[in-house]
């Protein structure tokens, strides 16, 4: 899962499993400067999910509060400003103002000592248009080019 004509993304460790309660959600984000990829991992039991934490609906990230992103025992991730719902395994909006489309599922792997690893860019900018046509992250240093 990369931008087209880019290098693959890299592994990450971002947490241990041990450090999420279960269920449990947390944000991370990778790379430094102003655009770092911030995503977050989703644990249900033994099992991890990875998504990037942009909202199909105007991009925004989905949780006000830090790591405030799941309700319903779990099963569902909600975004903040609008109420969208998501389901938690498969990143599907079950409803909302962006039902039928998905957060970007990120590649994601526990190792036998626990580790959760996600694969991720370490800029959003290199994440390319991650979620619809019309995700284009731009700089005000770039605005000023044009
Ligand atoms: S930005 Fe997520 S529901 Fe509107």
């Amino acid at each position: 899962m990369s931008s087209a004509g880019s290098e693959p993304w890299p592994e990450w460790p971002i947490y241990r499993l041990d450090e999420l309660t279960d269920p449990d959600a947390r944000g991370f984000y990778v790379g430094k400067g102003d655009w770092p990829f911030r995503g977050f991992v989703v644990r249900q039991g033994q099992s991890i999910f990875a998504y990037a934490n942009v909202c199909p609906h105007r991009r925004h990230p989905l949780d006000f509060l830090p790591n405030a992103f799941l309700v319903e025992n779990g099963n569902l991730i909600r975004c903040a400003s609008h109420g969208a719902l998501f389901d938690s395994e498969t990143g599907l909006c079950v409803s909302g103002p962006c039902q039928g489309e998905s957060l970007m599922k990120l590649v994601s792997r526990l190792d036998s000592a626990g580790t959760i690893f996600v694969t991720a860019p370490a800029s959003l900018r290199d994440a390319g248009p991650i979620i619809g046509s019309g995700f284009n992250v731009q700089s005000e240093a770039d605005s000023d080019t044009n």
